[in-house]
């Protein structure tokens, strides 16, 4: 992406801070596997979206004084011994040419720099990113240093950046929508490959790996989450990533997947039949599943709040499942269904949000819509997933080149 976009994405949370204050914003780094392996590093995404760049361990830093914003970034010192084995680290440069930050200082000048600020200032407010993080074991960088803030300068006033990221990063520009729109299109020449490749009796991973062929051969590096290729009953468990299970004759099969962009997401879910051919009980569910994937669709736009269109959509869904003859009364739904509709998209897969995706949509946000209906003791399990970007107008359906009608599939396969 061009510079200017990380400059512009400075800019719109510069006027949010607190005058007198100080963003301190770290890139982290990869943690340990097991022996000398670690894990894929992948940045800190609010990191990311102010400077663009990807290296472990930088540091990103804006000042805002009496209205005025600088910017700086510290990089790690080279190490030309470390070099010969992991390769170049960034040079003061190239920040400028990814990120268009003019002040670059490396690690060992941060501390220094801190400590004169924070000792000169009677009171500053510093913001850090205190994402909640119930998925960690480990304090995050931030939180550790803003523990050890607390402690060395009781004056400072530590507040928490998320919230402001959110009502930002849930627009995107036009730069971020052709990233996703990137990374969605690749995930469906996954799936088609899969579906071109599909015969019954292979084993899920065998699929995953036409997916996976697809997105490597055009340099996609990370996905959006591990993927979900999920045959029977095992369509039945939301987050199955064992992908061992034969795709059996008869067997509907469900793939969740996303191929990654620039750490832009797309996440695409759509089930079929192993064979090609659907039964008139899995047609049913599966068409009682895309209506309600088309009645949402059809109601996204500009003004709708998402977590009004959650309650609205799960009605839908539980009146499906009383036409299918599943429950007698809308409110056992959550035996049949028990996620949300949908969420923000972008450089997070379940994106940055507002509390409870209490949001009510506007031009450039991009919401997934995946409705599911998971019946353990048919052995059925279907979610159609699409990603749409609310418009001016309405809104625009981003996945549109992945088919899912019965029809369309049923042909679709019958030619390959
Ligand atoms: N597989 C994650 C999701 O669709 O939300
Ligand atoms: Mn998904
Ligand atoms: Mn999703």
């Amino acid at each position: 992406m061009k510079n200017e976009v990380f400059e512009l994405n400075r800019r719109r949370l510069a006027e949010k801070l607190d005058d007198n204050s100080l963003l301190i914003l770290f890139a982290g780094n990869a943690p340990k596997k097991t022996g000398d392996e670690k894990y894929q590093f992948t940045p800190n995404r609010n990191f990311y979206y102010l400077t663009g760049i990807n290296e472990e361990d930088h540091i990103f830093v804006m000042e805002k004084n009496n209205g005025n914003i600088t910017a700086k970034m510290f990089i790690k010192e080279i190490d030309e011994e470390k070099e010969k084995w992991l390769g170049k680290t960034i040079r003061k440069e190239e920040v400028y040419e990814i990120s268009k930050i003019e002040e670059v200082s490396y690690l060992g000048e941060f501390r220094p720099y801190l400590n004169k600020i924070l000792n000169e200032s009677i009171e500053k407010t510093i913001y850090l990113d205190l994402e909640r993080d119930e998925f960690s074991s480990f304090p995050s960088i931030s939180s550790a240093f803003g523990s050890e803030l607390r402690d060395k300068y009781a004056n400072s006033n530590i507040k928490n950046v998320f919230p402001l990221m959110a009502p930002l990063r849930l627009v995107k520009s036009n730069e971020e929508v052709e990233e996703i729109q990137k990374a969605i299109d690749i995930t469906i020449e996954g799936v088609k490959s899969i579906m071109k490749n599909i015969k019954p009796g292979m084993k899920e991973y065998e699929l995953e790996a036409y997916f996976e062929f697809e997105c490597r051969r055009r340099g996609i590096g990370d996905y959006a989450f591990k993927t979900i290729a999920a045959a029977g009953k095992n369509a039945t468990i939301l987050h199955y990533v064992d992908n061992n299970s034969e795709a059996k004759d008869g067997d509907l099969i469900l793939f969740d997947l996303g191929a990654q962009v620039n750490y832009y997401n797309g996440d695409i879910s759509r089930t079929f039949p192993v064979n090609g051919k659907f039964t008139e009980r899995q047609k049913e569910v599966y068409e009682a599943v895309l209506r309600v994937n088309e009645r949402v669709i059809s109601e996204l736009k500009a003004g709708v709040n998402f977590l009004e269109m959650n309650k609205k959509s799960r009605e839908w869904i539980a009146e499906e499942c009383i036409n299918l003859g599943l429950i007698e009364d809308k409110k056992d739904v959550a035996k049949y269904y028990w996620h949300s509709i949908g969420h923000s998209l972008g450089l997070d897969t379940h994106d940055i949000d507002n509390p409870g995706r209490n949001t009510t949509l506007e031009p450039g946000m991009i919401y997934t819509v995946e409705p599911g209906i998971y019946i353990a003791e048919e052995g059925i399990g279907v979610r159609i997933e699409d990603d749409v970007l609310i418009t001016e107008d309405g809104n625009e359906v981003l996945t549109k080149n992945m088919i899912k009608s019965v029809k369309d599939i049923e042909e679709f396969m019958a030619k390959c």
